[in-house]
């Protein structure tokens, strides 16, 4: 098996509310981008990554990449408009003699190594390959989108949480199935490869993830990082 690793983080990260693109927050001694970065590399089957990157950040990245000796192995790739965009974009870089492709949120710096062995075992035998933690909240669905301004915000129904998995990052799929999915679904506000892989009916496998392998969005997911790390759980 060969992988190509695409990491989308070509976007503004507005909800960290730093002036710092988000991949290039420290988390101790290096940014959180580094972090997952050396993650990824230590897997052999990860024979290449992709970085999207907005053209803005682009010098930034490379000094950062300069900086902290990532060689060869890493190319940076200009993102484009949205997520979806930015993957597309990566996805015309997959070189020919991969044949799976991993996707990875830039900002998920703490990727088991177990998980990410377990990940790729089953992608051996299966198209499509995600991870994911058993849901431990309530989870509602509101009447309206998260971003709307109202008052009366309502519940519309009640999710059953016995089925429910808050799904992470890596997944892992056959390079010629993403890229069909992506051909036929242009829909750009996507935040999730799995989903395009779904609307061509075709299976998509979940693997237990585990809950240290959090992405940082919100400023205080940095806290919780810094205890993770401070914890050993990595
Ligand atoms: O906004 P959200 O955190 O869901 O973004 C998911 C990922 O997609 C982030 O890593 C972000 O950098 C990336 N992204 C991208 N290109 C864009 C917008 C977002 O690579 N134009």
């Amino acid at each position: 098996m060969i992988v190509t690793a695409i990491v989308p983080a070509a976007g503004l990260g507005l909800r960290l509310q730093s002036r710092t693109p988000k991949p290039l927050v420290p988390l101790g001694a290096k940014p959180i981008l580094i972090h997952t970065l050396e993650a990824l590399s230590k897997e052999r089957r990860i024979h290449h990554i992709l970085i999207a990157v907005a053209k803005k950040n682009w010098d930034g990245f490379k000094a950062v990449l300069r900086s902290n000796k990532i060689g060869n192995r890493v190319t940076l790739v200009l993102g484009g408009k949205t997520r979806r965009e930015s993957v597309e974009h990566c996805l015309s870089f997959v070189s020919p003699e991969s044949d799976r492709v991993l996707i990875h949120d830039a900002v998920r710096p703490f990727i088991p190594a177990s998980l990410l062995k377990a990940l790729l075992q089953k992608a051996e035998k299966n198209p499509a390959v995600i991870c994911g933690v058993p849901v431990k909240a309530t989870i509602k669905q509101a009447t309206s989108h998260v971003s709307a301004v109202t008052r009366n915000l309502t519940v519309a129904k009640t999710l059953p949480r016995d089925r429910l998995w808050e799904i992470q990052t890596p997944q892992v799929f056959e390079k010629d199935l993403l890229r069909k999915a992506y051909a036929r679904c242009k829909d750009n506000a996507v935040t999730d490869d799995a989903a395009l892989v779904e609307k061509l009916g075709v299976k998509v496998r979940i693997v237990r993830g585990e809950y240290c392998n959090i992405k940082i969005t919100t400023p205080e997911d940095l806290v919780f990082a810094k205890a993770i790390m401070d914890a050993g759980y990595v």
